[in-house]
């Protein structure tokens, strides 16, 4: 479910018509919608009712300051993946103390960072990474917080770059190596073992993979409960969203109308079979949903250039490219694209939908067929809140789109578009070049 609709002809954000935000912003702009961010994080804490838990949001998804502190009222702490991230928590006005940093490559740097800042606690990749924290805690007189996170060698089922759980991934320890690296963890006089953590891919949309993956490691869960006395059982993140039926999957009646067999996973579903699970092992559960939480919740809005008809087929060329969006050149991802302003009496046309950028890979669509849309008019591309601004680039010299949050009948830009100067900031020509 999410708060972007119809009214009349005209596609809207909340009560926000987004005809109005491409005017006074421009495009490409991404807009995100505030009440379904706060719908996804209460239905994911309700699904999960029963147990003690701390989502933990994967702000890789989406790190802008205004998101995080609208996430941070809400009650989320955070997975952090670097020191970037920390900072852009605190500099959001939200603390690390509730948050866990994970990564397989953390620097000194941020290793020291974390730990300065009073982070939950680290997720530990390898056995190295615990030497290296072990030691990092001694010079700075304290016990790190730990957990490790465990490789349960389970098929997510989803695409081969966002897989994360199977043995030959480069993430965590296999499960079997796991109770001797808590063991030697525990040896250390600088470590303190916190908890438990796995992670096996994201945009899962069925729940088998989830269980098996606890299923596998509750029970050593438990043992570790026993033996040192953890507190938590980070399960990751990976709850995936709708991307096909996006727009109409806003609509409750999208999802009465389907049959059980062929309904995209749900927080309630995916709750009802993992609360039973998790239960007994009384521990305090994380929930690291990154995708879930604000993927549906953001459109990324653009203005079409042309519409050029080839010979074989026709091309709608738009202000938007895979520097903005960079999902479906690098994981042949689909995003639906909507015309902001509808007219059902218009023909549809069948288009590849293209940016500007000099190759063939910025293509979003192959032949989708889409309401004729001529030059000027603006088109949305849904479910692009998560993984879309935080994986937009520079290339081709392009300016960093602008970022815009919706809270019912308001509109504010947090994040302006990029300057051309701010973007050449950091540049120089050196003396010798200059004659
Ligand atoms: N926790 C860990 C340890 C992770 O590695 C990730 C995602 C998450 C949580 C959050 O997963 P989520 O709930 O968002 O699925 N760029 C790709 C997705 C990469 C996900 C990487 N790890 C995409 O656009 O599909």
């Amino acid at each position: 479910m999410h708060h972007f609709r119809y009214v009349g002809q005209k596609l809207h954000c909340e009560s926000v018509d987004l005809a109005a935000v491409a005017q006074l912003y421009g495009t490409p702009t991404y807009v995100y919608s505030a009440q379904t961010m706060a719908d996804n994080f209460s239905r994911l804490a309700q699904g999960l009712a029963g147990l003690e838990v701390q989502q933990c949001y994967a702000l890789k998804a989406n790190s802008n300051l205004a998101l995080l502190r609208h996430l941070a009222n809400l009650g989320a702490a955070f997975d952090l993946v670097s020191g970037g991230e920390i900072r852009r928590v605190l500099a959001a006005g939200a603390d690390v103390r509730s948050s866990v940093f994970a990564g397989v490559g953390k620097t000194e740097a941020e290793i020291r960072f974390a730990l300065e800042q009073g982070i939950f606690a680290l997720h530990v990749e390898s056995e190295p990474e615990l030497e290296r924290i072990n030691h990092i805690a001694g010079t700075l007189g304290v016990r790190a917080p730990i957990s490790i996170r465990v490789n349960p060698d389970v098929d997510a089922n989803t695409h081969a770059k966002i897989t994360t759980g199977k043995s030959d991934n480069k993430f965590g320890i296999p499960l079997a190596q796991a109770a001797g690296a808590y063991e030697a963890a525990a040896k250390f006089k600088h470590i303190e073992l916190r908890g438990v953590q796995m992670h096996i891919g994201s945009q899962l949309t069925e729940v088998g993979p989830f269980v098996e993956a606890v299923e596998k490691v509750g029970p050593f869960a438990a043992q570790l409960k026993t033996r040192y006395g953890i507190t938590y059982f980070s399960i990751g993140g990976g709850l995936g969203i709708v991307y096909r039926d996006a727009l109409a999957s806003g609509d409750p009646a999208w999802w009465a109308a389907l049959p059980p067999a062929h309904r995209p996973l749900t927080p309630e579903a995916y709750g009802a079979a993992l609360v039973p699970l998790l239960r007994p092992l009384g521990l305090k559960v994380l929930l690291e949903h990154g995708r879930y939480i604000v993927g549906n919740a953001g459109v990324l809005l653009s203005r079409v250039e042309y519409l050029k008809r080839g010979a074989s087929r026709n091309f709608l060329v738009l202000d938007a490219a895979m520097n903005d969006l960079v999902r479906p050149a690098m994981y042949e991802s689909f995003h639906e694209v909507v015309p902001l302003q509808r007219d059902t009496a218009r023909p549809a046309l069948v288009a590849d939908i293209v940016g500007p950028i000099c190759e063939s890979g910025d293509c979003f669509a192959k032949a989708r067929q889409i309401q004729q849309v001529g030059e000027g008019e603006h088109v949305a591309f849904m479910s692009a809140g998560a993984y879309g601004y935080t994986m937009a680039s520079r290339y081709n010299s392009r300016l960093m789109p602008a970022e815009v949050l919706v809270q019912g009948s308001r509109f504010e830009l947090v994040n302006a578009r990029e300057t051309f100067e701010t973007m050449i900031a950091g540049e120089k020509i050196p003396a010798s070049l200059r004659h």
